[in-house]
This record gives structure tokens, C-alpha cells and sequence, in this order.
């Protein structure tokens, strides 16, 4: 096993060579693409001659991919390889219409896997370390992606999952774990637990590492994180669409992310006017896979805003780095680390029949656990019914919205026309976590 994860040949090239690697790559994914029947479609429809791509700047003539593609295309549109070739698939939360699927042959799960291990490596894990991997497996790409790269880097894994917190901490004690990846939001909610126990981490643990991605959060979490575990926060961005983790990642300096452009080709673009944006500026992160196989994704729209971080970073690495996420340019959000649009609970309270018109979704975080309330109004027929009746149909929006989107909201039912109405478009998402 190979026990170095720093490639200079690839993280510390000359911004020169490291673009004429990228357009070398740029055109074997062009080229790949053309078995696809998305692209193949989309780039005759625009008149696409891969030859007219002459250099790396010319990617900008070529049409964005957003997630609607992805679903219209849903399952197999975006592939490159015929079915045999392909070991793996995640898929997103979402009923027919809604859910988009990844899939990936040897290759990239090996490269996803390396450049995961390359992730772990520059941040300081070892092996000899104990490594507990508290975040999703299964479909989400957060547990396994992490997991294969701490394998390949030699860490020893403990794929504990999400939930579960009494475990979670006697894995801690009992393994003696020392590189954690969770969360921001089980962080805080762990917090409490260790608290209810009466436990000091910083005493009874034997922490130092703890990745934390898959949601926003602030400079503050960080510290707070930080300082309760005694351990040192990198920041972690990924996405399924872009493999999952490991597409972004912070170095030692702890100053943005620096995403692995061998890999990914990446632009902040105006999400209004959708014209390139100089380094520095807040737009919406665009990336282009040059090293995926199965399902190369070209210009693909985030909807995440951030911004690129001019200048060098001390480490030395080349790859241009990117600020922590500020808000998306579209109305999904993410509550315990699962992605939710609006329309999914909409899609799901009317096909309820005893389901009015009218409903709001409301984000809170007490004693810092998140919770997603949703407040439903009912028709009238059903408000006269007895209250057996009621707390039946509150199971079931509550089973039925589960199954959907993964997490468990509170229902709250309301009598018809009691919830407020705004003039205009109607206002469906508080979010008010950040009040507390
Ligand atoms: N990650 C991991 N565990 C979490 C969590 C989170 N973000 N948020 C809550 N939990 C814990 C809870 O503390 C609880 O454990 P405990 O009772 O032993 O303390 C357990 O998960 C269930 O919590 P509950 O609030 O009832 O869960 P839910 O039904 O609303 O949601 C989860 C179910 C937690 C399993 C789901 O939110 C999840 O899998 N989250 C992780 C998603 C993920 O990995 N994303 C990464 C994408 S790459
Ligand atoms: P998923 O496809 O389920 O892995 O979710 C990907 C989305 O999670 C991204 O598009 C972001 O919106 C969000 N996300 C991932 N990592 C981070 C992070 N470090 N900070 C903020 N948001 C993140
Ligand atoms: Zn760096």
C-alpha cells in the first residue's frame, strides 16, 4: 500500500502546467461524453464541435448541466459505459421525477478514493489512527466515500454511521478514536449528550481531527467544535452529483478549500446573468469532472455560493481555493445533513386528500437539535372529525413525509385558513436555526 498521499506532480505544479493537464483531460472527458445520449443530444442541439475546443477558456462555450438534466435524464441519460462497467450508485432522495442517480465504474471509485486519502493526508491523519466515520452510509455518499479513502490511506475505520449517540461515544472511549468526520449539526447535538453524561472529551478522549461538511456553518461552530472536543476543524465540501466528498477540502492552514483541480475544472459564474465572475466575487460554484469515467458531468451548476480565494496558500499547493459555502441559489436546504426542497413536501401533503391548500415549513434548532416542523392545514371536513382521527392522519403525513425525505418532521395540524397568507408568491420556508 502506498503510504504518501502528497503528489507534488499534481499538487504543486505550475499553474501553467497544471492548465495544460486539465485541457489534456478536458478533452478525453469531451471526447468520452459523446457516448452519452445527454450530451450527444445537447451538443448537436447547440451546434458542439469538440475541435473548436482549443483551449481551457473555450469550456465557456459549451452549455451548462444543471440537476433538472440530471432528472429528466433519470437513470442511465448521463452514461458513458455500458452498464456491465459500472460497480456502484447512489441515489438521491426523491420520488420518480425528483431523485437523481450517480453511477461509477472501478476507475472512479478508485479515484474518488484516492483523492479522498489525499484529503485525510494533508490534513495530518495517519495510520495508526483510529478513524469513526459518524456521517450516513448507503445511499448518501458521505459515509462510503470518506470510508474508502481512510481505508486507502490506512486508517483504521470505524463505519459507525449517523445517530445512534450513546455508541457513538463508547466507540470513542473503548477504540480510543482520534480523527472523527460528523455533521456540523450532530456536532452540536453531541455536545449535549456528552454534557447529559457528564463527560469532557478534551479529558476522557483521545480526539485531534474532526472533518466536518455536508452542511453550512459558521466560523463560530467551528470554534465552538474546536474548543468542546479539543480537536482541529477542517472543512469538507463534496457533492453526489460531483462523487461526493473529497471534491474540496481544507489544508492545514485552515484558510478555504482547496478543490483537487486534476479532478474538477471549477468556475464561479453570476447565477442571474450566468457570466463568468473574477476570483474573489460570490457567485455560484460551476464544476467540470476531468477524471470520471462512468458519467463525466460538464459545466455542472452547483447552486452553491461561494467564491474563489485569490492568491497563494502557504501550504504550497496549487489548487485554487474556495471560501466556506454562503446559501444556495435555488430553495433547497439541508436539515441533519439531508438535502430537502420544498417541493418535495408540497408534492407529498396534496396527495393527501384531507390536506388543504395551504402549508408552512418551519427550521428551529432547540437545545441544539434541528427540527422541521411542519404546519399543515386540513379541510374542513376532517377538522370536525374526532381526535382519534386526527392524530391518525398526523401519523401518516409524518410516515409519509419520512419516507420521502429521509428525516422526521413534527406535523402540526391546523384548522383551514389559520395559517398566515402573504400577498404574492407564497413564503413556505422559515428557517429560523440561526436565531437559535
Ligand atoms: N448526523 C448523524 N446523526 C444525527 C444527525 C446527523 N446530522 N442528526 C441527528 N442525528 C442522530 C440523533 O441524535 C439520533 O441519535 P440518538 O437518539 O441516539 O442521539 C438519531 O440520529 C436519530 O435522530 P432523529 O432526529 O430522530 O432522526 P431523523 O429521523 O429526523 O433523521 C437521520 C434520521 C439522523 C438518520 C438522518 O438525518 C441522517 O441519516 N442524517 C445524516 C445524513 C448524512 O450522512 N449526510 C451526509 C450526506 S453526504
Ligand atoms: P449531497 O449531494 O447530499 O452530498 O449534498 C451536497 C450539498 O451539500 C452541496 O451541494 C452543498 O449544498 C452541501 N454541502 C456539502 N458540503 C458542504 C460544506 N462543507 N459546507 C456547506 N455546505 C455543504
Ligand atoms: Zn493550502
Amino acid at each position: 500500500m502506498k503510504n504518501t498521499f502528497w503528489n507534488p506532480d499534481r499538487e504543486a505544479l505550475k499553474r501553467k502546467d497544471l492548465e495544460s493537464l486539465q485541457y489534456e483531460l478536458l478533452i478525453d472527458t469531451l471526447k468520452r461524453s459523446l457516448y452519452s445520449p445527454f450530451y450527444r443530444e445537447k451538443f448537436s442541439s447547440y451546434g458542439i464541435d469538440i475541435s473548436d475546443i482549443k483551449d481551457l477558456s473555450d469550456l465557456q462555450k459549451l452549455p451548462f448541466t444543471t440537476k433538472q438534466d440530471l432528472r429528466d435524464w433519470y437513470p442511465y441519460g448521463f452514461l458513458t459505459v455500458s452498464k456491465d462497467q459500472l460497480v456502484r450508485l447512489h441515489v438521491s432522495s426523491g420520488t420518480t421525477g425528483q431523485a437523481t442517480a450517480i453511477f461509477y465504474t472501478q476507475r472512479d471509485i478508485e479515484t474518488w478514493a484516492e483523492l479522498m486519502a489525499r484529503c485525510l493526508y494533508m490534513t495530518g491523519a495517519r495510520p495508526g489512527d483510529v478513524f469513526q466515520n459518524m456521517t450516513g452510509y448507503g445511499l448518501f455518499t458521505g459515509g462510503l466515500g470518506f470510508h474508502y479513502g481512510a481505508e486507502k490511506l490506512g486508517l483504521l475505520t470505524i463505519p459507525s454511521g449517523a445517530g445512534n449517540s450513546k455508541r457513538q461515544i463508547q466507540l470513542m472511549r473503548d477504540f480510543c478514536t482520534t480523527v472523527i468526520h460528523i455533521i456540523p449539526s450532530y456536532a452540536l447535538r453531541l455536545m449535549e449528550i456528552f454534557s447529559e453524561l457528564g463527560l469532557d472529551p478534551k479529558k476522557e478522549l483521545h480526539l485531534r481531527i474532526a472533518y466536518l461538511g455536508a452542511e453550512p456553518y459558521s466560523e463560530e461552530v467551528r470554534q465552538r467544535v474546536q474548543d468542546f472536543y479539543g480537536v482541529k476543524v477542517y472543512n469538507s465540501y463534496g457533492l453526489s452529483e460531483m462523487n461526493g466528498p473529497g471534491v474540496a477540502f481544507e489544508c492545514e492552514f485552515q484558510q478555504g478549500m482547496h478543490v483537487w483541480e486534476d479532478a474538477f475544472i471549477v468556475e464561479v459564474i453570476d447565477p442571474d446573468t450566468l457570466e463568468p465572475l473574477p476570483d474573489g466575487e460570490v457567485g455560484e460554484l460551476v464544476l467540470t469532472t476531468i477524471s470520471r469515467e462512468g458519467m463525466p458531468l460538464i459545466r455542472y451548476r452547483t447552486k452553491d455560493l461561494t467564491r474563489i480565494i485569490p492568491g497563494d496558500c502557504p501550504c504550497g499547493r496549487c489548487h485554487k481555493r474556495i471560501d466556506r459555502i454562503q446559501g444556495r441559489s435555488d430553495d433547497m436546504f439541508i436539515i441533519k445533513g439531508v438535502n430537502i426542497f420544498p417541493i418535495q413536501v408540497e408534492q407529498v401533503l396534496m396527495s393527501i386528500p384531507e390536506v388543504g391548500t395551504n402549508y408552512r415549513i418551519v427550521l428551529k434548532k432547540e437545545k441544539n437539535i434541528d427540527q422541521m416542523i411542519v404546519q399543515v392545514e386540513v379541510t374542513d371536513k376532517v377538522f370536525i372529525e374526532d381526535m382519534r382521527h386526527l392524530q391518525r392522519l398526523q401519523k401518516k403525513i409524518v410516515h409519509e413525509l419520512k419516507s420521502e425525505i429521509l428525516v422526521t418532521p413534527i406535523v402540526e395540524l391546523v384548522e383551514p385558513n389559520k395559517l398566515p397568507r402573504q400577498a404574492g408568491k407564497a413564503q413556505r420556508l422559515f428557517d429560523l436555526r440561526k436565531e437559535g
